[in-house]
């Protein structure tokens, strides 16, 4: 496995190997990478010849007041991890070699969708991921790239950026990867102290509660959603950024739950902020 800090050493790699016939898959992530990164970049091995993973802490993805400082970081980890999951190339530049002093052009969906769920309290978040993920898509040019589900809105966003900007990726969603007793892994979990890690707990019982409703045939948005509520009001230590019931695709909000809902939500847990979500099948 390689470990690339240049934009060029990319290029050049991923030409070698296009020439050569092979397909290449990209997983971007920030590091301090954990089983769901694991996850992702074995999806990767699996679909394409050749993967990439980048561990880029992206700082036009945080708002001045949010936790880009405080973010963990532990890259000899991350390529330990990459190496065991069968990652081919590491590509971990630093922020010079991604955004000049005078950069200035930002790549933004103008639609309601990055304004909903997260875009609430994170607003220019997205445009941030967007800019990087298209620099990342233009760097590596993979055939597939792979995201989480965890972050549901993201995922979608970056599906409409692909589409609208004619990339001629193919976006993978891969699913939720939780520890033993529920909490979908997040590098910020590491935030957490002993009891906020228990009262983080309430993020995925809301979950199983809200699958559990609409299981028993529950359509109504607002009912789920209340009862959802209900379930994370009674952790102290919690408090509800949101709980949405929205369209799958173009994130607005529903009132009546159907196939391809998203019931998705933000939760402070003492000072971190955790998300969670699940989708109508
Ligand atoms: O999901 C993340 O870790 C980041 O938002 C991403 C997609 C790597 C862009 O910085």
């Amino acid at each position: 496995m390689t470990v690339a800090t240049k934009i060029s050493e990319v290029r050049q790699q991923v030409k070698d190997w296009k020439r050569n016939g092979l397909t290449v898959g990209l997983v971007p992530t920030m590091g301090y990478l954990h089983e769901g990164h694991a996850s992702l970049i074995k999806t990767s091995v699996e679909h394409c010849d050749k993967t990439v993973v980048s561990v880029f802490l992206n700082p036009t993805q945080f708002a001045p007041n949010e936790d880009l400082e405080s973010y963990p970081r532990d890259f000899d980890n991350d390529k330990k991890l990459c190496e065991e999951m069968g990652a081919d190339l590491v590509f971990h530049p630093e922020v010079s070699e991604m955004y000049d002093e005078d950069s200035s052009t930002f790549v933004e969906i103008l639609s309601d969708m990055p304004k909903q769920l997260c875009g609430k309290t994170r607003p220019i978040h997205f445009r941030g991921v967007c800019t990087v993920v298209s620099k990342l898509f233009n760097i590596v040019t993979p055939d597939k790239a792979f995201f989480g589900e965890k972050d549901a809105q993201q995922l979608a966003i970056i599906r409409k950026m692909v589409k609208d900007m004619s990339y001629g990726i193919e976006i993978i969603g891969c699913p939720i990867v939780r520890e033993s007793d529920g909490l979908a892994k997040s590098s910020r979990n590491t935030y957490l102290s002993d009891e906020e890690r228990k009262a983080a707990l309430c993020l995925s019982k809301a979950v199983n509660l809200g699958k559990e409703i609409i299981a028993n045939g529950e359509k109504n948005a607002e009912t789920v959603i209340s009862k959802m509520k209900e379930l994370i009001n009674n952790e102290p230590l919690a408090k509800i950024d949101y709980v949405e019931a929205v369209d799958g695709v173009t994130m607005n909000p529903v009132k009546e739950i159907k196939e391809n809902t998203l019931v998705a939500m933000a939760v402070y847990i003492g000072k971190t902020r955790l998300i969670d979500n699940f989708s109508v099948k």
